[in-house]
Parts: structure tokens; C-alpha cells; sequence
């Protein structure tokens, strides 16, 4: 179907510094001749000591191991900061949007912004921190959260940044768990107009019980809104870098110290803190912004998600702050004040290439084609896709309406777990198709297996799974090591299981299908279905309670509810609103439900678990028996009728 394929536009196979040969060959080069292509590209990097050796990694149980340039010591700020400033010290490094488009815009040249790292790294040694303590950033999208990151890798301290959507109680939870002594926060957020209390979900944070290991709360002055400051803890940011010296050696670290923990849903049990190495993790990050996105000085980059989740902290701070880029950072929201507001931005700030989610594409896609027409948009070269599926509609709306047919869309598959992206196309070197990822980076040996684990060749469907490790690749579970080797290498073993599924068609193009586990995929936000259902049980009302995911026109999945009652409690629209407050108290507005459907009982096996499946497909509306399938080996199967019925009656 030549139709659907977007072949490399003349200008970019003109310029592009990787055409279809050289990605061929380094695809290759990368698997066969590992050890000197790795060491080749380390190179990208301003090493103290350069590794000798690469690779030194196995999936296999007995001998478990996962490290790379292991020999290599190096510093990430110096990497992103000092080595550019000969160069490019007055080149702006981050370009700052605020929430409201009437306010003035900010601007830190390099030069600026490591002077500010260099106080705030001595700001945090002020209040006590040291090489390898946990410092939780809980910022809004302003320059501090990149000074904050910064300054926590120029003192080998490991950042935990908690999205500013989250809840106290999730902010403690992921406190808690690494035991940080600092928290890094501002006065208020603001997003669409309105204040996010910050400062404030920090207090009621750390008044929870057990959430006892921070002594001290830095507070950057962001709306001016007044918050109360707790003697000898809470510390005002610009007070303190007002005393502070602008001169901080880096500490050398080695290339396996953790940079950065970051907590994600998985299938089971609480978020896991996800741990990434100083050393693989940025050369991951930078190499591949760098083949993805071509990036060339002088271009205004801009990645359009929040420094709360690993997109932020790939493509926003680490990746193009380490390839000396022009990075922009927006504050507020897509569609506020008006559905124009993204390509105002753009226009605004000439960008050359925008990475946004397929969430933001169709919320936009629906208001009409209008609010894109009244912008330019001219600076746009490249457009970029992340964080779920993109579906065929709004790949063709964002490379037609928005690129106007001259920006290649480059869909990056990836993961929390993997650092940087990992199926994705190069715009100089791959043909496009509307909602594939194309194909695989240079060092991931990607596979589909069988629900068996045998792979399967050529054309075929199944489990994404990759077969080596890869620079960027997580190094553990922060404090629970076999929870890591349990949740990616014993479905299949010897292989890292990504959780997601993938088809290959005939051409060897790749498609992501989504995730094959129990977790759900909100807005590109990931959540997973035990967290909600851990929340909604804490509720008094309620005895028993089952997540599944829903399709979600906007969102690509909904939060669909099954909740059993205590006795005595009465259904209805009252304790459903109130059910729906408790859920975004307890974790955050992200973990809204869509749907709360109360239920006398809920599908479970003889042996007591719950059979997942017929849930999601009452959640999708298919609720004839065939769809449905076998029910016999239920406990109950009249438990499915009454399911059905009370389905179809709010339906
Ligand atoms: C999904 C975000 C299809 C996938 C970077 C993955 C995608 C999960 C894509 C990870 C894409 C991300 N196409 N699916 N281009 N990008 N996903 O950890 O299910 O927040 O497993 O990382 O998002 O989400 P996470």
C-alpha cells in the first residue's frame, strides 16, 4: 500500500545526517561488533577517566548482571553544562514559557544556567546533602526543576522528581520508599490559570505517618502565594542562592552510580522506583535525541511534557542539554487559554521541532482545524510522538494539518525502564508508515516471542521483548533487586519483557498493539489497575473493588471501576462522586475513574481470582456470550449476568 507510506522528503534526505545505508549499518554494526561500536559512541560523552569496557551485562539468572563502561567515570552536569560553555556559553539553553501568554517569556544562556547549578548544588550541601542521598523535586515546570536535577548530578545526590499532579499520599509513598532527606518544591504550580498547593501537599506529606527522613523543604518562590515556613526545616530557594557561591566542583562519579530514581506503575503492588545509571543513561539520552531528532545548533527543541515523568527528564533536561540544544520548557497547558495555544508557542519561539502525545494530538484533532489555520507555524521541521499508540487519524492530522505534509513524524516507542527511546524512525533514513515506531535503535535486539517465548520471524504478532541489554536500560528497583529480575526476566527468561505486544509486518516495520499486563495506559500516563484498586478498597463503602481499561476516545484508555459494597451501603450517584474524590485524593487527578460500576460480586476462578478478562470486555461493551467466552470455570457465573444487566442499564 504505497499510499501509506510517507517516503523521506527531499530536504531531509538532502541534510540528514543518517540516510537508509548508514542506519543499515550501524544497525548491524551495533550487534555484531558491540564492545567497539559502544565504545565508539561513549565517546559523545566528556569522560574523567574513558571506559575500556562496554558491555558487561546478562539476563540470564545465573549470572544476572547489567552494567556498561563500568571503568568510566564522568560527571552528567559537567556533561550538560561546563563542557559547553567554551563554545556555546551564551547560546540559550533553556527557553522558558510561562502558564500565562501575556507574561514575558524567560531565557538562561549555558553560562547562566550552570552559574545556577553551581549555587543550588551548594544550596543543597548547605542543607546537608551528600554523594548518593535521595532528594525528592516536586516542582512545577519552571527552570528550578532542571537546576534542581542538575544540581542534585553535580553532587552525585539521586533525584526523585514526583509529578506535581500526584497526591500527598503518593508524594509520601515515593518519600518514603527511598528515604529522602530533601525535598525540593515551590510556594504554588500553575497550570491553565489556575494554582496547584505544592507547598502545601508537601506539608500534609510529611505530617503522614512513617514519612519521617526529611530534614529539610527548599521552596522556590514561583506565584509569590503565601505559605506557611516551618522554622529550621523549610528554606526559601532565593534566599538561599542569594548567599551561595556560583562555584562548585563536580563530583566524579562512575559510570554505574545512579543518576536518578523515578517511580512508575507496574502490573502489581506499588509504583517501583526506577533506577538509572550516571553513565549509560545520559549517553542513551543524548544519542539517541541526537539520531531521532537530528538536532542542530541554533534549533529550538522543544519537548512539550512535564519533567515528572521520563520524557522530561530524557528530552527535555538530560538528552538535549547534553548535545548543547536550545531547550524549551512550557509551564501550563495545550489548550489554554485557547485550542492555538501549542502553535502560538510555537510560532512564539520559531520552533523547529515539537514532541508532543498522541493524547494532546486528538483533544486538539477535535476542535477543529481552525485553531491550528490561524497560526504559522513555518519553523517546524520535525514533529515527534511519545508516551502511546498513535492511531493512523492523528498521524495523518498531525503530519497534514499541523506539518503541512513537510515535518516527518517520529514516533518513539519506549519506557520508563529503557531511558530513551527505542523503536523509533530517523528522518533522514526511514520511510514513514501512519502508527508504526518503524524500527529498532542502533544496540536493541528486539524480538516478538510467542506466549511460549518462541520467536517468531518475519511477518507475526506477540510480546515485545528485547534479547540484550542496551546503555540506557534501568539498573534495579530502587531496594528490591529481585523485584526487578522478577517483574522483566522470568516471563521469558533470558529476555527483558517489556510488557507491551508488537505485530512486524512484511516490510519488518513495527507496531505497538499496547500493554499485554495490567497496566493502563491514561493520556500516555501510566497507571496501574492494583494502585486504584488499592485506593478505592481504603474507601469505608467499600469491600472490594477491580480496575480494567477502557477505550478512551481522547485519552487512549479510560479507568473503568468495578466496585462490590460493604453490607448496609447504598449504590448510587452520591457515593459514586464521592468514590471518584476519593480516588483523585488518594493518588491524583491522573487516576481519575471514568466509569464506576457498582457490583454484587465480581468474576472469580474456584481458586479465588479474578478473571480480568471478562471484565474488560464488559468495560468495552461486548457483552454478548461469545464475547465474553467460557465462564464455567467460574466460582459463580451468575455473578457475569448480573454484571451485564446493571452494564447495559447505564449504558
Ligand atoms: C506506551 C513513556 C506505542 C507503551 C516514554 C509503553 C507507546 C508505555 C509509545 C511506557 C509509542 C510509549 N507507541 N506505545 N510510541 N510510547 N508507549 O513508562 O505501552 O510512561 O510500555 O514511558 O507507554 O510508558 P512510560
Amino acid at each position: 500500500m504505497s499510499d501509506d507510506l510517507f517516503p523521506v522528503p527531499a530536504d531531509w534526505a538532502a541534510s540528514a545526517r543518517i540516510d537508509k545505508a548508514a542506519r543499515a549499518a550501524d544497525y548491524q554494526r551495533s550487534l555484531e561488533d558491540a564492545d567497539a561500536y559502544w565504545l565508539e559512541q561513549a565517546r559523545r560523552l566528556d569522560w574523567n577517566t574513558p571506559p575500556t569496557r562496554a558491555s558487561e551485562s546478562s539476563f540470564d539468572e545465573a549470572d544476572f548482571t547489567i552494567r556498561w563502561f563500568a571503568d568510566g567515570t564522568l560527571n552528567a552536569s559537567v556533561n550538560c553544562l561546563d563542557r559547553h560553555l567554551a563554545e556555546r556559553g551564551d547560546a540559550v539553553a533553556i527557553l522558558w514559557e510561562p502558564d500565562d501568554p501575556d507574561e514575558t517569556p524567560r531565557q538562561l544562556t549555558y553560562r547562566q544556567l550552570h552559574a545556577e547549578v553551581c549555587r543550588f548544588a551548594n544550596v543543597l550541601k548547605g542543607a546537608g546533602a551528600r554523594r548518593g542521598d535521595r532528594i525528592t523535586i516536586y516542582l512545577p515546570m519552571i527552570p528550578e526543576a532542571a537546576v534542581a536535577l542538575l544540581a542534585c548530578a553535580r553532587i552525585g545526590a539521586i533525584h526523585s522528581v514526583v509529578f506535581g499532579g500526584f497526591s500527598p499520599e503518593a508524594l509520601a509513598g515515593r518519600i518514603i520508599d527511598c528515604d529522602s532527606t530533601i525535598v525540593v518544591t515551590a510556594d504554588e504550580g500553575r497550570r491553565g490559570g489556575r494554582r496547584v498547593p505544592l507547598k502545601a501537599n508537601v506539608d500534609t506529606a510529611l505530617a503522614l505517618d512513617h514519612c519521617s527522613s526529611v530534614h529539610h523543604v527548599l521552596v522556590v518562590r514561583a506565584t509569590g502565594g503565601t505559605v506557611p515556613m516551618q522554622n529550621g526545616r523549610d528554606i526559601w530557594y532565593d534566599e538561599a542562592m542569594a548567599q551561595a557561591s556560583a562555584d562548585c566542583p563536580a563530583e566524579i562519579m562512575n559510570a554505574e552510580d545512579p543518576l536518578f530514581l523515578l517511580y512508575t506503575s507496574g502490573s502489581t503492588g506499588k509504583p517501583k522506583g526506577v533506577v538509572h545509571s550516571t553513565g549509560g543513561y545520559l549517553l542513551w539520552a543524548s544519542l539517541t535525541h541526537q539520531l531521532c531528532f537530528d538536532y542542530r545548533p541554533g534549533d529550538v527543541w522543544w519537548c512539550a511534557a512535564d519533567v515528572g515523568w521520563v520524557t522530561g527528564h530524557s528530552y527535555i533536561v538530560y538528552g538535549p542539554l547534553a548535545n548543547g540544544a536550545t531547550t524549551l520548557m512550557y509551564e501550563g497547558l495545550p489548550n489554554w487559554p485557547t485550542h492555538s495555544r501549542i502553535w502560538e508557542i510555537v510560532d512564539r519561539h520559531q520552533v523547529h521541532t515539537l514532541f508532543t502525545a498522541p493524547t494532546v494530538l486528538r483533544a486538539l484533532m477535535k476542535e477543529g482545524d481552525a485553531f491550528v489555520h490561524v497560526t504559522s507555524r513555518a519553523s517546524l521541521r520535525l514533529l515527534g510522538s511519545v508516551g502511546e499508540p498513535i492511531n493512523p487519524e492523528a498521524w495523518r492530522w498531525y503530519h497534514h494539518v499541523v506539518g503541512e505534509d513537510r515535518c516527518p513524524i517520529i514516533d518513539t516507542w519506549w519506557q520508563t525502564e529503557t531511558g530513551g527511546a527505542m523503536i523509533a524512525p530517523m528522518p533522514g533514513a526511514t520511510d514513514l508508515k501512519p502508527g508504526s515506531a518503524t524500527f529498532p535503535m542502533p544496540g536493541v535486539e528486539a524480538m516478538i516471542v510467542d506466549g511460549e517465548g518462541r520467536p517468531i520471524e518475519g511477518e507475526g504478532e506477540g510480546n515485545l521483548v528485547i534479547a540484550r541489554s542496551w546503555p540506557g536500560q534501568m539498573r534495579t528497583v530502587w531496594n528490591d533487586h529481585d523485584r526487578f529480575f522478577q517483574t522483566y526476566f522470568t516471563t521469558f527468561p533470558g529476555k527483558y519483557t517489556t510488557g507491551d505486544g508488537a505485530r512486524r509486518d512484511a516490510d519488518g516495520y513495527y507496531w505497538i498493539t499496547g500493554r499485554v499486563d495490567d497496566v493502563i495506559n491514561v493520556s500516555g500516563h501510566r497507571m496501574g489497575t492494583a494502585e486504584v484498586e488499592s485506593a478505592l478498597v481504603l474507601h469505608s463503602a467499600v469491600a472490594e473493588a477491580a480496575v480494567v481499561g477502557m477505550p478512551h476516545e481522547i485519552k487512549g484508555q479510560g479507568i473503568y471501576a468495578y466496585v462490590t459494597l460493604n453490607a448496609g451501603e447504598v449504590p448510587g450517584e452520591e457515593l459514586r462522586r464521592a468514590l471518584i474524590q476519593w480516588v483523585r485524593a488518594e493518588i491524583g487527578p491522573i487516576a481519575t475513574p471514568d466509569v464506576i460500576q457498582f457490583a454484587p460480586g465480581l468474576p472469580k476462578t474456584r481458586s479465588g481470582k479474578i478473571m480480568r478478562r471478562i471484565l474488560r470486555k464488559i468495560a468495552e461493551g461486548e457483552v454478548s456470550p461469545q464475547a465474553l467466552g467460557d465462564t464455567s470455570t467460574l466460582a459463580d457465573p451468575s455473578v457475569v449476568d448480573d454484571l451485564v444487566r446493571s452494564r447495559l442499564a447505564f449504558a
